[in-house]
């Protein structure tokens, strides 16, 4: 009996010396010390032997299980180290070498002018104004002083829709807006996406972006215009411009003005970009029509306000000597990655 019992030992310590994995392992384990394993019944049995049997049977039953128990802990380690330093040669990182920079997106170009013109105004008191791009016929003309049969409504190419709506061809429907929201006095601008249906090149899009401001208060005059339009200007361009307004009519200002400043690249000398004559034509503008004031709720006899309407895809043009509108809305990383 106790010969069979080492000689069992010594068959399950060959096998666990042979096991290649955790897995291999476990099965012997099983086999070897579970309920069905022979050590263990034998273990069961040794009550019916004879009692001077029970004692050598039952001590060499358990050396031998405790020497079983060894050696599968034994293997146990030793497999799995063997697994790791297995590990380090085959999955490994090299915590040393460079990180990939992962790519960053930045704001369009346009944006970016749109922001700093509206910082500019935050600091003089301007709220910023948001309207529609699908417009109605009312904000977007008659209520600008702009009746149906105006010849004024053929200088904005309309893109019509079916439902007789229309994408605003520029941001003075929010001048309509905030005039029927507000009670006098007030000031803000409204930046935005405007629409012509033009046929484009290189200085002209069908999509393009404006910002309106309207100022609405007691003893508005032509001087409180200027003074905003120099400081706007000379916030964008960081230097003190020279500006002058010459005659240009839109219905819902009176009087109505194109201002132009003083070439910054010539001084007024006279070059290319201002062809020759030494100023540039930057934004219309002018005080707002009694008429307007009037549709938009507002006493004219009360009130006066100035407007303006300045492009600023043109503005970011002149700024980073861009030649083609077009780049604006191509989509092209190309182009965009630049700014
Ligand atoms: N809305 C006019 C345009 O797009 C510009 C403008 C705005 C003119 C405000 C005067 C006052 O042509």
């Amino acid at each position: 009996m106790i010969e069979q019992i080492s000689a069992r030992q010594d068959e399950a310590l060959q096998a666990i010396g042979n096991a290649g994995d955790a897995t291999a392992l476990e099965g012997l384990r099983v086999q070897w010390l579970g309920r069905k394993s022979p050590l263990t019944q034998i273990l069961r049995g040794i009550g019916e032997l004879p009692p001077e049997q029970r004692g050598p049977m039952g001590q060499a039953a358990n050396l031998a299980k405790a020497a079983i128990e060894a050696a599968l802990e034994a293997r146990t380690v030793a497999v799995s180290s063997a697994r790791y330093s297995q590990l380090a040669d085959t999955e490994w990182i090299d915590v040393t070498a460079p990180g990939q920079k992962p790519a960053e997106g930045h704001l369009h170009p346009i944006t970016t002018i749109q922001y700093e013109i509206e910082d500019l105004f935050r600091g003089m008191g301007f709220s910023i104004w948001r309207g529609p791009q699908v417009e109605d016929e009312f904000h977007n003309f008659t209520a600008l002083n702009i009746p149906a049969d105006h010849p004024a409504r053929d200088m904005h190419d309309t893109f019509w829709l079916k439902d007789g709506n229309l994408l605003r061809t520029h941001t003075s429907a929010v001048q309509i807006r905030a005039m029927e929201r507000l009670t006098p006095p007030f000031r803000g601008i409204a930046p935005g996406r405007v629409f012509r249906h033009e046929a484009t090149d290189a200085s002209h899009e069908n999509t393009f972006y404006q910002v309106e401001g309207l100022m609405v208060d007691r003893h508005i005059s032509v001087a409180d215009l200027i003074g905003v339009m120099k400081q706007l200007l000379s916030g964008i361009f960081k230097r003190d411009v020279t500006v002058r307004l010459r005659p240009g009519f839109f219905p819902f200002v009176e009087p109505g003005f194109e201002l132009d400043i003083r070439c910054l690249i010539c001084g007024g000398e006279g070059c290319s970009v201002c062809k020759q004559v030494g100023w540039v034509e930057l934004l219309p503008c002018g005080l707002v029509h009694p008429n307007v004031l009037r549709l938009g709720g507002i006493d004219p006899d009360e009130w006066q306000g100035f407007a303006f309407g300045l492009g600023f895809d043109r503005l970011v043009m002149m700024r980073y000597g861009i030649h083609d509108i077009r780049y604006f809305q191509a989509g092209d990383l190309r182009f965009l990655e630049q700014f």
